[in-house]
């Protein structure tokens, strides 16, 4: 065992002396590491103490590595900090780790950095309810960047009488808020749409559904959202298609009203042609962020169709759901020729009419 770990007071004064004087190679962890949580759905506080004798370590500067995850995950998250507490978030139906250690370096460790063992502590709400009366395919939409439609189907085991609840929480709002627009199925909650989410977008949205059924209480169900990623935008706006000189098909559109920002959106643009089939495949053009596209007509066909669809591209979020289809038709060639077949008997005969009556008049001149 190291000798600043025995509880002799004198001696870890001496070592702390120690510490000062000559350049420490080890430092200690730092203490009483703890997870506390303050009922928000998922955001755990975490603190500690720095370790004993901190403040003889002159000319060096602590910090801390702080590193999190919950039971299961691969990876550890990691925060370089020197402060002594953190909020951050776990998914609060699996266990909650931390590991916490010092690192110490300045003129006391010759600029090179030493850190200390690592000290561990986990967390885990008390378990409620058996895991199969959990509510299941829960899933999320943000809608225009308007409204939060959420859905789910209730859990296995749910006997007479079952009723759900849906709470959340972001940064931001002083404690956890209840749905109050519930979508029913019979009586039963299996929906909540939440308006006026604006403060929540781009952090993290702390949602628990939670329930009980004749008076024995349902596994709650965790989960934390990010709003810009749950996009789904209205379908585009007037579409228009016109030919240009060169035959070409010109594609116009505007962005879908609501919240969206417009800069943050994406296209997807399909035609098909179709010379006369009555069903054309879609073919993909293009995906894009402008709002017009001209297409070249490689088959000469009688109605070209186009459709276009949106949704957040990559400078607004990590992924998204795409609208639904604008789509719109354009009877190309038939126009074309419908004007060529009435025009050109018309020239054809007022031409022979000239034609024969200039015949005529020459013969009456001799
Ligand atoms: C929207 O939320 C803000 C706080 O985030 C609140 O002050 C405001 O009253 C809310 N508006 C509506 C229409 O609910
Ligand atoms: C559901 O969770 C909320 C928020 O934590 C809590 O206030 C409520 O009592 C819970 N309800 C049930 C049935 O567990
Ligand atoms: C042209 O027509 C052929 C067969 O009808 C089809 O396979 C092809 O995809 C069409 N090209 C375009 C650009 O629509």
């Amino acid at each position: 065992m190291a000798p600043w770990r025995l509880p002799v007071l004198p001696l870890a004064l001496v070592w702390g002396w120690v510490l000062a004087s000559s350049s420490p190679s080890t430092v200690a962890p730092p203490q009483d590491l703890q997870i506390t949580d303050p009922g928000l759905l998922g955001s755990l506080d975490v603190e500690w103490k720095p370790p004993p004798h901190v403040q003889t370590f002159n000319e060096c500067t602590v910090k801390y590595k702080f590193e999190y995850r919950n039971t299961g995950d691969r990876d550890w998250k990691v925060i370089f900090t020197r402060k002594l507490k953190f909020r951050v978030g776990f998914d609060l139906s699996r266990t909650a780790e931390v590991r916490l250690q010092t690192l110490l370096k300045g003129q006391c460790t010759g600029d090179v950095e030493v850190h200390s063992d690592w000290i561990y502590a986990t967390f885990q709400i008390a378990p409620q309810g058996k895991l199969e009366s959990e509510v299941q395919n829960f899933h999320c939409i943000y809608h225009d960047w308007e409204y939060l439609k959420c859905t789910w189907q209730p859990g296995l085991l749910t006997a007479h009488g079952v009723h759900y609840g849906l709470y959340y929480w972001y940064e931001g709002l002083e404690h956890t808020v209840q749905c109050d627009h519930y979508i029913q199925d019979h009586g039963v909650n299996v929906g909540c749409v939440l308006q006026n989410l604006s403060q929540a977008e781009y952090q993290d949205l702390n949602i628990c559904v939670n329930g009980s059924a004749a008076a024995t209480l349902l596994r709650p169900l965790y989960t934390t959202l990010r709003l810009h990623n749950l996009a789904k935008p209205s379908a585009p706006e007037q579409l228009e298609l016109s030919v240009s000189a060169a035959g070409e098909l010109l594609v116009a559109w505007s962005p879908p009203g609501g919240r969206v920002p417009p800069h943050c959106l994406e296209y997807e643009v399909q035609v098909a042609e179709d010379a006369g089939e009555a069903a054309a495949a879609w073919a993909f053009v293009s995906t894009q962020m402008e709002t017009a596209l001209t297409i070249s007509r490689a088959n000469q066909s009688h109605v070209s169709c186009v459709r276009v669809r949106g949704r957040t591209n990559i400078f607004c979020a990590d992924q998204g759901f795409w609208s639904e289809w604008t789509q719109d038709c354009f009877s190309v060639s038939i126009k074309e020729d419908k004007q060529l077949f009435i025009l050109i008997p018309v020239i054809l005969s007022l031409s022979i009419s000239l034609i024969i009556f200039m015949l005529i008049g020459q013969c009456k001149k001799r």
